[in-house]
């Protein structure tokens, strides 16, 4: 495969199981493109076209002719200047490595982080929140996350990578949401009297396991083991964390249990206020699940996949043979 035919089935898989759907992402997309149209011929110089078909800002190639063939990559939960620099030393060391991918987004990946929220107002419409009262809330939290990313030095890694010719993508919400997606069906498969009989399902996860192995694993912060299961929502896709008036919302829906992989503290008060139970999966072991599920897919085409940067590498497909 190359570089190119990677990132186009990471787009393509990820639009497959994102939670707005197909026709909710083209939806979005034709709002960026009358976005784009609407805009003076002078602001369009500086429009990332790349927008206009990738519903995902935080999901991109910095460095690498696309046409590259790529036989080994070397994929992590955080690529930073450091996998860079070990991917050139591996090199060094006759590993072959073609691509790193990282997954957490870096460079205009990073600062294109605030666009992916926008799926958020349909995945929390899902769960029963009204999408006007989500809309609103979102566009405020998306403005947060911009200014704060604003002043971060989000070019370094893709310089670093950029002068030692090492090609590098990132592929953010395109993983998550086939994680999302994934833990979704996993939970609905079952019917739960407790918080802990949601937790016990969830440690049949091989990834969640090996957490556990490391003293990381999915943890109850809110309710109990005993306490009653209610309503449960997974929420693991979107770019980042909602505000807590977000998380408010959802309790008001009506959400017996969320299982987030982390929760910000003042988001985790208030769901207590309210009896909300919540299961922090854990991030590094939830980030996992989605990679491991396009990973999967690269070895079944007979890309080698060397793990790094804290990502659980679990193969599906070998497995189940
Ligand atoms: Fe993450």
């Amino acid at each position: 495969m190359t570089i190119q035919q990677i990132y186009d089935l990471a787009l393509e898989m990820g639009i497959d199981s994102d939670p707005r759907g197909k026709t909710g992402v083209d939806k979005f997309l034709k709002r960026i493109k009358k976005e784009y149209e609407d805009l003076s011929k002078e602001k369009k110089k500086y429009f990332d076209s790349e927008s206009l078909t990738n519903p995902y800002g935080d999901t991109r190639i910095f460095v690498g002719d696309p046409k590259i063939e790529v036989k080994k990559v070397l994929a992590g939960i955080d690529a930073d200047a450091a996998e860079v620099i070990l991917a050139d030393r591996l090199n060094q060391k006759g590993l072959g490595i073609d691509l790193v991918i990282g997954h957490h987004p870096v460079g205009i990946g990073l600062v294109g982080l605030h666009e992916v929220m926008d799926l958020q107002v349909d995945s929390f419409a899902n769960e029963g929140v009204p999408i006007n009262v989500m809309h609103t809330l979102m566009m405020q939290r998306q403005d947060d996350v911009k200014r704060k990313i604003h002043p971060t030095n989000h070019n370094q890694i893709v310089d670093t990578a950029r002068l030692l010719e090492i090609p590098l993508m990132n592929l953010h919400t395109a993983w998550d949401n086939l994680g999302d997606e994934f833990m979704k069906k996993y939970i609905a498969k079952k019917t739960y009297h407790t918080v802990g009989d949601v937790l016990d399902h969830m440690m049949d996860l091989p990834e969640f396991q090996e957490a556990a192995r490391g003293k990381n694993e999915p943890a109850i912060v809110s309710g109990t083991p005993n306490t009653r299961v209610g309503k449960v929502s997974v929420m693991f896709t979107g770019g980042t964390n909602p505000s807590k008036e977000i998380y408010i919302e959802l309790a008001k829906a009506g959400v017996g249990t969320l299982i987030d992989m982390h929760i910000p503290e003042e988001a985790l008060k208030e769901l207590k206020k309210r009896h909300i139970n919540v299961i922090t999966a854990g991030h590094m072991a939830s980030d996992s699940i989605g990679a491991n599920l396009f990973l999967d897919e690269l070895e079944s085409r007979g890309i080698e996949v060397i793990p790094c940067s804290g990502l659980i590498r679990v193969n599906r497909k070998v497995q189940k043979k």
